[in-house]
């Protein structure tokens, strides 16, 4: 939710808003309601918004020219107090002349007291956003200390909630102060420039050196200097670090959209996430994983946490983790987790999912774990993310930057990290699940070809999903694994087609939704490979027939040479064979390219969908 980029450094190769705007470009998935930038023009600071996407504040750039200039700041906004308007957008002026410019990601939560003792002070305010009041906070402490930084800091003591607050001075050219506190915030670290972003996306067009930022830490950039201070006071370093990808990952690279280029790419995802994780002799090796072998010896229980498309990764890897390691494994929704009474001690597992790092449900209830005493590692795609620092460990997937709000590499990638750390357990725990270790992983080292062959058969799909445009309600059904695909599927389609959809477990059929079932309702059918125990193959072969003697239009997914869905689907969409535990890694690429194929053909901005945002910072 909202993007932040900052920027101090020479002038000769385009100006500091010519840098700040190539960052906003790059973070705008992170929200796009409303868009601006200020930057020291002379002894005043110069501001520009507007509302909607970035394009329209380009355009008031083009009218209304922006001073060459060192020091910059930017904003992309998803709101949350106040309307999507130009005066709600940021970045805000404080003080009574306006010689500061402020802009924030996250929720200030006191703001309605503090904003009530400004005005009795004589503030006035233009927005109806929380983060005025702390523009005002930081310019009144700038009148008494004279110093930026300690402006920043003597504000911050009053703020209750979650920020990321960026601020500069008409006074103090070439400085760029920043503070966090539960809200992203990283340091680019430039020669005679450095950056600060919501994500290193901000500067990746720049440079890959980059340093996290601890919590509750406030920045202080120059061209030449980088300071770090504890909200208290004391000086505190930073955590510098190389980033493994460049801006051309960055970019569509060709693809129509990024979610095509993602959906693309998710051989790699799978293939980056398996590399190195085996020595010689083909044993798991997971040295990231700082949690002693003793300690994961004894766990007892494994709870997976997670919001969105990371919860149904989840829930897939609950039927691998379960079935490999014998430990029971449940799986919740973060922002449930963190506000009931789990049963969770110390030999309790907790394992967060999350593509940014920085999902604030799932940032919440991992620091509710950490409480109660659990041991928490974090899967996650983004270095340097808050989840992984605040965890006794993690394990990085390695898809690269996913830029499209709807999910699909990082989730193929959080499965397959799953299914290693499950895996790991298993090997040390011995038993029954040692033994098939090196099996899964040659046949985990199989999917990327598998997916790239999927990839490769999509012509049909897309053909069938142009065709449904028009198409009101979608069903999706799955049983074991592919339950949660029918659930991802069914996401899919409602973030971005905006298409009503439903995803149900196959058993569940007849306990309720079978009653949606009417003539040409179309519904997809996740069917399990044929060699899934208990015949649950036949079981879904049966609804197929349920729902089409109901006239159902049905779409069935079903692996090669699984021939006795035939004379029961009107479509049958062909993956190859595999093992039942790693299918979803297959059975959920037609989905994703059906949904992102039928709102290209609705018109729609599959990348950026009305009303969401990449990354969800405040609970
Ligand atoms: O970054 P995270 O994985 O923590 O994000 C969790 C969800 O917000 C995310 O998966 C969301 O559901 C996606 N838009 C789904 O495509």
């Amino acid at each position: 939710m909202c993007g932040i980029v900052g920027y101090v450094g020479p002038t000769q190769n385009g100006t500091a808003s010519d840098v700040v705007m190539e960052g906003l470009a790059r973070l705008e998935y992170r929200g796009y309601d409303s868009a601006g930038i200020a930057t020291l023009d002379g002894d005043t600071v110069a501001i520009r918004k507007r509302s909607g996407k970035l394009i329209n504040l380009r355009a008031e750039i083009d009218a209304h020219p922006l001073p060459p200039t060192t020091t910059a700041i930017g904003h992309t906004r998803w709101a949350t107090h106040g309307g999507p308007t130009d005066n709600n957008a940021h970045p805000h002026r404080g003080g009574f002349d306006g010689r500061l410019a402020l802009i924030h990601n996250g929720i200030i939560e006191n703001f309605h007291s503090l904003k009530t003792r400004l005005v009795d002070t004589g503030v006035s305010f233009s927005s109806e956003t929380d983060t005025e009041v702390a523009a005002h906070l930081v310019a009144a402490a700038y009148e008494r200390t004279g110093d930026l930084t300690e402006a920043m800091r003597a504000a911050v003591a009053h703020l209750e909630g979650a920020f990321t607050l960026l601020a500069i001075h008409a006074d103090q050219p070439g400085v760029v102060v920043g503070a966090r506190r539960n809200s992203p915030l990283v340091v680019g670290l430039g020669e005679g420039a450095n950056y600060l972003g919501s994500d290193v996306a901000a500067f990746i067009g720049h440079t890959r050196e980059a340093m996290e930022l601890g919590q509750d830490q406030i920045v202080t950039i120059t061209p030449t200097s980088v300071s770090v201070i504890g909200f208290d006071g004391t000086p505190a370093e930073g955590k510098a670090y190389h980033v493994d990808w460049d801006a051309a990952a960055a970019e569509k690279g060709g693809f129509p959209s990024f979610m095509e280029k993602e959906i693309q790419d998710q051989p790699h995802a799978v293939g980056d996430t398996l590399l190195g994780r085996t020595d010689a002799q083909g044993r798991l090796m997971l040295d990231e994983l700082r949690i002693s072998e003793e300690s994961l010896r004894e766990v007892t229980k494994i709870v997976i946490i997670a919001c969105g498309t990371s919860s149904y990764a989840g829930m897939v890897a609950k039927y691998a983790i379960e079935h490999w390691t014998r430990i029971p494994c449940e799986v919740e929704l973060a922002h449930e987790f963190r506000y009931r009474d789990p049963v969770v001690d110390q030999r309790t597992l907790v394992i967060s999912l999350s593509q940014s790092g920085e999902t604030m449900d799932t940032l919440m209830a991992v620091k509710h774990a950490n409480e109660l005493g659990a041991l928490t590692v974090a899967i996650c795609n983004t270095h340097g993310s808050t989840i992984p620092r605040e965890s006794d460990a993690v394990l990085y997937t390695h898809a690269g930057p996913e830029i499209a709000v709807a999910s699909t590499k990082a989730f193929v990638a959080q499965i397959t990290a799953c299914y290693l750390l499950g895996l790991y357990l298993a090997q040390l725990r011995g038993g029954a699940g040692a033994g098939q270790v090196q099996q899964v992983m040659r046949d985990l080292h199989d999917i990327p070809a598998k997916i790239e062959t999927v990839l490769g058969r999509m012509d049909r799909v897309r053909e069938i999903a142009r065709f449904m445009a028009d198409t009101r309600s979608v069903l999706f059904l799955g049983r074991h694994v592919g339950f949660p695909i029918a659930l991802e599927g069914a996401l899919k389609l409602k973030e971005i087609a905006y298409i009503h959809a439903e995803g149900f477990a196959a058993g569940e059929l007849k306990h309720g939704p079978i009653a949606l079932i009417e003539p040409g309702q179309p519904v997809f059918v996740i069917v399990p490979s044929p060699q899934t125990p208990h015949d649950l193959h036949a079981k879904v072969v049966s609804n197929i027939q349920e729902i089409r003697a109901r006239g159902a239009r049905t779409l069935v997914i079903a692996h090669d040479g699984d021939d006795d869905v035939v004379p029961f689907a009107d479509e049958v969409i062909r993956v190859p064979e595999c093992p039942p535990l790693l299918a979803p890694l297959l059975t959920i690429v037609p989905l994703q390219v059906f949904a992102c194929e039928l709102a290209s053909a609705k018109g729609l901005d599959v990348d950026q969908p009305r009303n969401l945002a990449k990354s969800v910072t405040v609970e």
